[in-house]
C-alpha cells in the first residue's frame, strides 16, 4: 500500500515529502477553503514538490461543467488527477475525461456498487471514505475489503484510495484489506512514526552511551 497526503497545506506537503514516503496528494474543497489561497496557484506549488498524483476536485455539478473544469485543472500540471463526485453526472464526466487520457479519482464512495460503477466508467482511482462511514455506525473497513475483493475477482485495474482516514488502526487495516493507497492527514502520518517503546529505547541508548568513561 502506498501513501498519499490528504491536505492542501504546502508546509505539510513539503514536510511529508521530505520523508520520501509520499506517492501523491489529495485535496478537497473543504481542505482548500481552509488555506485561503488561489486553488490553481496552490496546485502549481504542490506540483513543483510532488511527482505523484495530485487530486484536485471539481465544483461543477453537471457533466459538462465538470469536464470543462477538469480540463482546466489537468492543464496545470501533467500529474493532476481530476477528482469527481460519485453522481450520475460525475460518471458521465469520468467517461469523457478518461477518453481524453485525463486521470480521475471518484470521491465520496460509500458502497461497493458505487465503486464498481466508477471503475466501469473509467476511473483511475476510487475513494471510499472510511471515517465518515464509521461516524454513522457503519463499518468503513468492510467497504474497502468488499471493493478490493470485487476489483480483484473481476481484474479491475482502478486503484482503491482509503480516504477519510482518522487514526493509525485505519492505516494498518486498509493495508490488510487490500487498499492500494491510503491518503493520510498530516497528523495521522506523524502518529504512524511514533511508538512509546521506540522513544524509550532511544532515551536508554543515549543515557547508556553518555555513562561510558
Ligand atoms: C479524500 O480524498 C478526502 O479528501 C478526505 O479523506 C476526507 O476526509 P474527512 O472525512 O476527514 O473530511
Amino acid at each position: 500500500m502506498k501513501f498519499f497526503i490528504d491536505t492542501a497545506n504546502i508546509e505539510d506537503i513539503r514536510e511529508a515529502n521530505e520523508l520520501g514516503i509520499i506517492a501523491g496528494v489529495t485535496t478537497n474543497p473543504s481542505l482548500v477553503a481552509k488555506e485561503n489561497i488561489s486553488f490553481h496557484d496552490r496546485l502549481k506549488e504542490i506540483a513543483q514538490e510532488v511527482d505523484g498524483s495530485i487530486s484536485a476536485e471539481v465544483i461543477a455539478e453537471d457533466a459538462e461543467g465538470m469536464v470543462k473544469e477538469g480540463k482546466e485543472l489537468a492543464a496545470i500540471a501533467p500529474n493532476i488527477t481530476v477528482k469527481v463526485p460519485m453522481t450520475l453526472e460525475g460518471l458521465k464526466a469520468v467517461k469523457q475525461l478518461s477518453a481524453l487520457n485525463i486521470k480521475t479519482n471518484v470521491t465520496l464512495i460509500f458502497s461497493a456498487n458505487q465503486a464498481l460503477l466508477a471503475a466501469r466508467a473509467g476511473a483511475t482511482y476510487v475513494s471510499p471514505f472510511l471515517g465518515r462511514l464509521d461516524d454513522i455506525g457503519q463499518d468503513g473497513m468492510h467497504l474497502v475489503a468488499q471493493i478490493a475483493e470485487i476489483f480483484d475477482r473481476h481484474a479491475i485495474e482502478t486503484e482503491i484510495i482509503a480516504a477519510s482516514v482518522r487514526h493509525p488502526i485505519h492505516v494498518t487495516d486498509a493495508a490488510l484489506n487490500g487498499a492500494h493507497i491510503a491518503t493520510l492527514p498530516a497528523k495521522v502520518l506523524k502518529q504512524l512514526v511514533h511508538h512509546p517503546l521506540t522513544d524509550a529505547g532511544i532515551e536508554k541508548f543515549l543515557s547508556d552511551w553518555n555513562k561510558q568513561k
